[in-house]
């Protein structure tokens, strides 16, 4: 089964083709990632307009370089995936609709995507994860603990009240002068700090709940930074790394708690996951390895290229999708909000759909 698959949900332009095998397991034929930063950078985050612009202009040439790598023609392929939500309503509405081009004129089923379930699927892509296990999604939108029972079933176990971990790490890097995107800034800032010089909170810990909150720990951050400022070099590493060390606390105790959770209603899972861009951080990393030991789980760390957006995790989501036969109309439209609990399973079966 082979899938071309189209990410544009926020400043990554991507296409990738993927093969699914006849006993599921996955094989990437091409991935190319075109990062917008350098369009953002300017302005310190996204900028939603100009996002949509910079998809136009790129999605064709993309997905043609894919099929090139690839060496596959779209008469090759099985299905045409696209991220369809969450995410910024201008980026979902081209590539939903250069994926609904390509499915129409090779008759081709079109799979509409949810962006998340494709991060939660991606284990499975690398790594051949068997269901159920416990998915930590942590990026610049979305922070949550996921129960993955199956293809389009999943129950949410956690997730921030406020901003997500990504965001904050953005937000960090911003007071403090760094670069954007800051999460991997702020990693690097915090390599060179002292953890113990400034004490910022550490929220939410010894909860029952498996819930984030960052806004404390980013405003006390703020503070600091004001009450210190003009802030040396010195300064920013060690606020960096005390942001860091906090940030750490909060996912080790939630994970915690949600992997409790996980127990308590689904039995032990097969493995503990993490997707999203914030699970690029080497720090992270290294604590959940932490937690799944203390939990007798395996850990299944996606490759960081694999972790941040990417068209691979749509292909692939589309893939699963298509081998339960869960395909998706013309007429399907893009959610700028779509949580993940809201993804069908079974009932959007359609074997008429793509030509509808
Ligand atoms: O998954 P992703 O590529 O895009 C979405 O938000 O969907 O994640 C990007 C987020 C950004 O907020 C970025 O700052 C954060 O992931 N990030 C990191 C690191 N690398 C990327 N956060 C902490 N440490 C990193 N090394
Ligand atoms: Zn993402």
């Amino acid at each position: 089964m082979i899938v071309l698959g189209i990410e544009t949900t926020c400043d990554e332009t991507a296409a990738a083709v993927v093969e699914r095998g006849q006993h599921g397991q996955g094989l990437i034929l091409s991935n190319v990632v075109f990062s917008q930063i350098e369009e953002h950078a300017a302005f310190g985050g996204v900028v939603p307009e100009i996002a949509a612009r910079a998809h136009v202009e790129i999605l064709d040439l993309l997905i043609a370089q894919a099929m090139r790598e690839a060496n596959r023609n779209f008469s090759d392929l099985d299905a045409v995936a696209a991220a369809a939500g969450p995410g910024l309503i201008g980026g979902l509405i081209v590539g939903l609709t250069t994926a609904k081009a390509i499915a129409l004129v090779h008759e081709k089923p079109l799979i509409a995507v949810n962006h998340l379930e494709a991060h939660a699927l991606t284990a499975r892509l690398t790594h051949d994860t068997p269901f159920p296990y416990c998915l930590f999604l942590a990026s610049g939108g979305h922070t949550q603990i996921v129960a993955v029972l199956g293809v389009g079933d999943y129950v949410r176990l956690g997730g921030t009240r406020d901003d997500a971990i990504g965001e904050a790490f953005d937000k960090t890097a911003k007071v403090l002068g760094l670069g954007y995107p800051g999460g991997p800034e702020v990693e690097r800032s915090a390599a060179r700090g002292d953890p113990t010089r400034f004490t910022l909170p550490r929220p939410m810990i010894g909860r029952k709940d498996a819930d984030f909150s960052l806004s404390g720990l980013k405003t006390a951050l703020r503070l600091e930074a004001e009450k210190h400022a003009p802030l040396s070099e010195r300064d920013v590493y060690d606020l960096c790394a005390a942001f860091q060390q906090s940030v750490i606390a909060m996912v080790i105790d939630r994970l915690r708690a949600g992997l409790r959770m996980f127990d308590e209603r689904f039995g032990p899972p097969m493995a503990l996951v993490a997707a999203g861009g914030v699970a690029a951080n080497q720090a992270i990393r290294g604590l959940l390895n932490q937690v799944a030991m203390e939990a007798d789980t395996a850990l299944v760390l996606p490759p960081a290229e694999l972790c941040t957006d990417n068209g691979a995790m749509i292909a692939w989501a589309g893939a699963e999708r298509l081998a339960q036969g869960l395909i998706d109309t013309l007429e399907s439209g893009p959610h700028a909000r779509w949580p993940l609990e809201q993804v069908t399973k079974a009932d959007k079966f359609s074997s008429h759909a793509s030509r509808a």
